[in-house]
């Protein structure tokens, strides 16, 4: 059996840096700092799964009278991780709040996928700073991917010595013992281990609205050349399905009606269990004889895409059909370069293998461009892709240089005024294809799930299609978290507008 929590604390290399040290023993507990070295390494040492709670006895009234506000940046497994800090503020009694001058405790749920995530993290502890020095008592903590880089921890701690926490991606189900120890001694406390951990299953989550995101597997082993998350988020685990299978039931019973399967390579899913052989596609095919009307699942890589998951996801039902498989580049030569570990040729046939089985599949993608070396010819392969496949959107990227990944030694001799216009000229064709794509369905009858009033309008309702679609359409506000039919009039190149039909559906209400 592994070692419990705090003992693999202090198991872990220490150092004690930074004037804010009191003594050695401080920082012997509570100071970890990251090394993106450490956290490359895949070592073959077992993951255990821990049933357990979260919040020490001591700990479970402290926030009594206390708000918390949490700020989110990046990708849903960020949003996702926010749900469960907030279910274990909660279950110590903080009550939430969205204003920051009445928090008592502020954290900021960082990104490091690109530069600018970053900047805007730094330009908010700016903002911080300020109300820090008026509210002494105020707990601000920094936790995500960025704390798991050794420059930003070093970084805050130099230039932002007002933080009163930082911790790790694998560290968040410590956040309750970190909090009290920043509540009772005067130190900023760090903690962020480079190497994950345990799978802890039962920690608390505060999921709001109709639809639910589901963690299937944790971290990533592609080590793609451009990207941090491998380093940030450790080697890949998977949820035993039993558990995973136990958290969607229980969202059928609470009644959610769209659940996202989360995983930063969902098709990896399985693929690290000794004991049993189960996929990604035989958790799909489960999942799809449970009770909720709607199931996505995000992110996938093309490479470990198979046939058993495309004849699962045929089979349709709650499975939508909409599938995100980022291409990053159309051209085999970077594609090599970013160590994808598919070829241009491997992908297209995939698309044509899935649009065989399911031909109303709707498909998005990430694409980066201006990628170190990406020629002239090498962007148009990327562009000719896109007018290929004819994807429905796209995050459209230009290349970032992340410290510690190989891309960020490799030579980049792309201009950045030459990335900005490759990156214009996609977009300008992704609009055009989308435009098209969305004007295929005027005059038809789609299912909506109603998200509520639109951002922008309040006398207009928002909901999405199975294919994730944003509809706008003028009906009662009762309808939020119904489905709905909605006849698409003004097909637009980001949004439909539609307009309720008149037969309704006789189910999944
Ligand atoms: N620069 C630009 N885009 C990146 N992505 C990941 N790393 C980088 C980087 N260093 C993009 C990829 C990925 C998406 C989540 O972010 O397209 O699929
Ligand atoms: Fe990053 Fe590649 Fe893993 Fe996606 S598959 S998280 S792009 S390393």
């Amino acid at each position: 059996m592994r070692k419990g929590a705090a003992a693999q604390v202090k198991e872990l290399p220490t150092q004690t840096i930074g004037k804010q040290a009191k003594s050695d023993k401080d920082y012997s507990i509570y100071f970890q700092s990251p090394s993106l070295k450490d956290a490359k390494k895949r070592g073959k040492e077992e993951v255990s799964v821990r049933y357990e709670s979260a919040i020490p006895d001591d700990m479970k009234t402290i926030g009594e009278g206390k708000r918390y506000l949490i700020r989110t940046y990046g990708c849903q497994m960020n949003e996702h991780d926010t749900e469960v800090m907030k279910g274990m503020l909660e279950d110590m009694g903080f009550e939430a709040t969205e204003d920051k001058r009445d928090a008592d405790v502020i954290l900021l749920n960082t990104c490091a996928i690109r530069e600018n995530a970053e900047d805007k993290v730094f330009g908010e502890l700016g903002h911080l700073k300020t109300l820090k020095q008026e509210k002494p008592g105020l707990i601000l903590g920094v936790c995500g991917c960025m704390s798991q880089e050794e420059t930003v921890v070093n970084r805050i701690m130099q230039k932002h010595a007002f933080v009163d926490i930082i911790f790790g991606t694998h560290n968040i189900h410590r956040l309750p013992v970190l909090l009290k120890e920043a509540y009772f001694s005067k130190e900023m406390v760090v903690e962020v281990w480079s190497k994950e951990g345990d799978i802890i299953e039962n920690l608390p989550k505060k999921r709001e609205g109709m639809k639910a995101w589901v963690n299937i597997m944790y971290g990533c082993d592609k080590f793609c050349t451009y990207c941090i998350v491998p380093y940030t988020r450790g080697k890949e685990r998977s949820r035993r399905p039993e558990d995973v299978l136990a958290e969607i039931r229980d969202l059928a019973r609470q009644g959610f009606k769209e659940i996202t399967l989360l995983g930063q390579n969902v098709n990896a899913y399985g693929k690290d269990f000794a004991d049993i052989s189960y996929t990604f596609g035989d958790l799909m095919d489960d999942v799809r004889k449970i009770d909720i009307p709607r199931i996505r699942f995000t992110t996938s890589h093309p490479r470990d895409f198979d046939d058993r998951l495309i004849e699962v996801l045929a089979k349709r039902g709650n499975l939508v059909e909409h599938i995100h498989l980022p291409v990053q580049s159309g051209s085999t030569e970077v594609l090599k370069r970013m160590s994808r570990k598919y070829s241009r040729e491997h992908y297209l046939e995939l698309v044509s293998k899935i649009k065989r089985a399911i031909p109303d599949v709707v498909l998005s993608t990430d694409i980066i461009v201006g990628f170190p070396g990406e020629t002239e010819e090498q962007f148009e392969e990327t562009m000719s892709l896109v007018r290929e496949v004819r994807y429905d959107s796209a995050f459209t990227f230009i290349y970032s240089p992340r410290d510690g990944t190989p891309a960020a030694a490799m030579e980049d001799n792309v201009p950045d005024e030459v990335k900005k216009d490759r990156l214009k000229r996609l977009n300008d064709l992704m609009a055009t294809i989308s435009r098209e794509q969305n004007e295929l369905l005027r005059g038809q009858t789609v299912e909506v799930l109603v998200e509520g009033e639109s951002k922008t309008n309040p006398d207009v309702l928002s909901g999405r299609t199975r294919t994730n679609k944003l509809v706008h359409f003028q009906g009662s506000k009762e309808l939020a978290g119904r489905f709905v039919h909605v006849t698409i009039t003004e097909p637009q190149t980001w949004l439909l507008k539609g307009e309720l039909a008149v037969a309704q559906p006789a189910k999944v209400v």
